[in-house]
């Protein structure tokens, strides 16, 4: 069992002991239920103690086992509750560092709480889909007030406890002991001065009233519209608090079950709790443990001031770490520098960042021309442009400079990682590290691993990602690596479309109802359609017989690359992001199409998506079987955080299961039959055809 008994003079003290946060799953359920029975059977035990071991006293109940037998299985979370309030003995709940969802929730069903300063108290329950399903929301409002609870219950978000203790009149906390060194023995103490007590106090019997009732529940409905577009939880969380203050206890609880269980079915909450494992599974290589000693990563270079070389400095001035930035010219130097400058500067004004912080930053920052200089560095990264002679030029330099050790990194978008190793006499030192723009921004980070990266290379990278906030999947080596190649084929599909019928902003319109942060139009002129075209020129050479539409290339021709020269897809006025259709694009694309004899068709919105979305499954399937990815989850993170698809949806592979993969590759077949895509595309992958027939899925 996952919870461990012992007896301390007159007091128990249970300890849960589920590492990493003490998750409540069946074993420590049962573990405290034993506990407490034992406690209660005890004479010599006067009062009880509940904390946890480790790093969290709890950080809720037990994801990984939602959707599974044992999250129901008694005793559920709710019955530990009862019996802990049930107890003829005082028990006291010892919080620290973590105390979260069905974690707090356990310690609102205690008679007393005491709690260390610096613990994370939340219901983030919403983060996933769901409201805190152990009487959260009937409890935390009749302990800190019904406007602060439902705040933490709808936002999800932690406040420490020292902030918490100082709400006026708050009842969540009986004591706020001096540190988390002294929690243990104050605990023990204050469970003594307790053990007399009777009739035991709870929360349940608490008055929960809002004087505003039924104007300010509107209010709050109001407030929660906007987070709820895609997310049923957060208008949820409403009703379960309003029925807190407006019905018996036991009804209360009774309202807040049903929501929780109906939250618990939807696809969103599966795909929330999907990404939450998703996010940390990512982080996991299966060849290399996570005792994989790691190099030490205290000095950065980058080579490269430009766009991608500004943004990946950024990150590690931010992380407190020094960057040295290395260019051809002063004046490029003295550019980029100008562009971090302005970039911080921006942030400054809109007070998110302070100005001594600013400075600090820029201290952390320097310059040269002269690769001698970048010898101490633990870790380089080239972004040079793309252009393997260039890369060939720069890494044989580092190769000559750089100490033993160093890591040397490539943040090449389409180039062959393994070529760039070689140019080294050290290809174990060199890896890929493919940042996506705004290199400061964007939280993705593509690690490609080569041929010969060694494995605490790859270790230390994962770590560093980590540091500098950036959610990191390995891809390996391949054209594309996994985000980029999916594109290609949506890209793809996107063309056939306008051949067939639709406008750009027919296809952006139904690729955003759906959910995604930008269609792929808009996409383009966004990232510069004149990308697309040197990567399809460059096909055309390697691939003469796939099939694509020309209507990109004639937007091209037009040297209408998107928002950086006004005009893409759309018009675009300076200063401003919105994308205006513009006629004669439209007109260009009816004369393609009538030139090629088509005559249009009206494409269904739900056309538009399945095209768009299924070319990036049957294409993810193909770099899953490749081994290019670990797992499917994996290219799920890529999309989310890179690509802007809808969080609710889980990500695209997440999304086929969804779906049903018989289903999709039934809209497969149904594609492949149309005369104007290419058919030969739509064959499924072999991986998809399989889970398809077993009625497995991708994740
Ligand atoms: N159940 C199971 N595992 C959990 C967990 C949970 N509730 N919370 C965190 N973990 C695991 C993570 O999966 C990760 O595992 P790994 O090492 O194998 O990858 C490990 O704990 C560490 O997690 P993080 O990488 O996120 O570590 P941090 O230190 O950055 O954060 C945390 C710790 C603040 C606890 C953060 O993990 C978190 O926010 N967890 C989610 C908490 C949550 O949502 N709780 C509510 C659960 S639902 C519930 O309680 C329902 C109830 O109302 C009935
Ligand atoms: P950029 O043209 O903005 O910047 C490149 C910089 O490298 C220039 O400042 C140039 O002076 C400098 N440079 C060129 N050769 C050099 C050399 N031999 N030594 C030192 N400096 C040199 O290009 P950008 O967009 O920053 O791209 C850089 C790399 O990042 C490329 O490999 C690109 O494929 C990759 N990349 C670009 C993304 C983007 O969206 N722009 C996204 C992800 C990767």
């Amino acid at each position: 069992m996952t919870a461990e008994y012992k007896v301390h003079g007159n007091v128990a003290v249970i300890t849960m002991t589920n590492p990493p946060v003490n998750g409540l799953g069946l074993s420590t359920r049962q573990g405290i239920v034993d506990g407490l029975g034992k406690a209660n059977a005890d004479a010599a035990v006067q009062s009880i103690v509940i904390t946890g071991a480790g790093a969290a006293f709890s950080g809720g109940a037990d994801i990984k086992e939602f959707g599974t037998d044992r999250a129901m299985q008694e005793p559920n979370l709710n019955s530990v509750i009862l019996a802990i309030e049930n107890s003829p003995k005082p028990v006291v709940a010892a919080l620290h560092s973590v105390a979260m969802g069905g974690g707090l929730e356990l310690a609102l069903g205690c008679h007393y709480r005491v709690a260390a300063p610096g613990c994370s108290i939340a219901l983030p329950e919403v983060k996933l889909g769901i409201l805190p399903g152990a009487g959260g929301t009937q409890r935390l409002p009749r302990v800190i007030g019904v406007e602060p609870a439902l705040n933490m219950i709808v936002s999800g978000e932690a406040i420490k406890s020292e902030m918490l203790g100082m709400l006026p009149g708050q009842k969540l906390f009986d004591k706020l002991v001096a540190s988390p060194e002294t929690l243990a023995a104050e605990a023990l103490a204050f469970a003594q001065s307790v053990a007399g007590v009777r009739p035991l106090p709870l929360v349940r019997n608490l008055p929960c009233k809002h004087p505003e009732g039924d104007a300010y529940f509107q209010f709050a409905r109001n407030m929660v519209k906007g987070m709820s577009k895609n997310f049923p939880a957060p208008a949820k969380c409403v009703d379960a608090v309003e029925a807190a203050t407006k019905k018996k206890f036991a009804d209360g609880m009774a309202v807040e079950r049903e929501i929780f269980i109906n939250l618990m079915w939807t696809a969103e909450s599966r795909s929330l709790r999907h990404l939450f494992l998703a996010e940390r599974a990512a982080s996991k290589i299966p060849d290399v443990p996570s005792d994989t000693p790691k190099r030490d990563i205290q000095a950065v270079a980058v080579i490269g001031a430009g766009t991608m070389g500004g943004g990946i400095a950024m990150n590690f001035l931010n992380a407190g770490i020094p960057v040295k930035m290395l260019e051809m010219k002063q004046e490029a130097l003295d550019r980029g520098i100008a562009t971090i400058r302005k970039n911080y500067e921006a942030q400054v004004k809109k007070g998110k960042l302070k100005q001594d912080k600013y400075e600090q930053r820029m201290a952390l920052l320097s310059t040269t021309l002269d690769y001698a200089d970048l010898k101490d560095a633990d870790l380089v990264i080239e972004a040079v442009f793309e252009e393997l002679g260039v890369k060939e030029a720069v890494f044989k330099q580092l190769d000559a400079v750089m100490k033993p050790g160093a890591i040397l990194a490539s943040n090449t978008s389409t180039l062959d990682v393994n070529k760039i190793a070689n140019f080294t006499q050290r290809p174990q030192d060199v890896v890929g590290l493919h940042f996506f723009s705004p290199a400061n921004v964007m939280k993705l980070l593509e690690v490609v691993r080569g041929e010969a990266t060694a494995k605490d290379v790859m270790a230390t990278v994962m770590a560093v990602a980590k540091k500098i906030k950036k959610v990191a999947v390995v891809s390996g080596v391949c054209d594309g690596f996994i985000g980029n190649r999916m594109i290609e084929q949506y890209g793809r599909q996107g063309g056939f479309l306008l051949d067939e019928g639709c406008t750009p902003a027919q296809v952006d319109k139904a690729m955003e109802k759906f959910g995604m942060a930008m269609g792929p139009f808009r996409m383009g002129d966004l990232a510069g359609n004149d990308i697309g075209w040197a990567i399809r020129k460059r096909r055309y050479q390697e691939k003469p017989d796939m099939k694509y539409s020309k209507t990109a290339d004639l937007l091209c021709e037009k040297g209408r690359f998107g928002q950086k020269t006004g005009a893409g897809w759309y018009d675009y006025v300076p200063g401003k992001r919105d994308a205006i259709p513009n006629a004669e694009v439209e007109q260009m694309i009816a004369d393609h199409r009538a030139a090629l004899g088509i005559t249009p068709r009206k494409i269904s919105d739900e056309e538009i998506v399945q095209r768009l979305v299924f070319s990036l499954v049957n294409e993810a399937a193909h770099i899953l079987e490749e081994g290019i990815a670990n797992k499917a989850s994996d290219i799920d993170i890529v999309y989310i955080y890179g690509y802007g698809f809808p969080v609710h949806r889980g990500g695209p592979l997440n999304y086929a299961d969804e779906v049903g993969l018989f289903n999709v590759v039934q809209a497969m077949n149904r594609f492949a039959q149309n005369p104007l895509d290419d058919a030969a595309f739509w064959k499924p992958a072999p991986l998809l055809a399989r889970l398809a027939a077993e009625g497995k899925t991708f994740n």
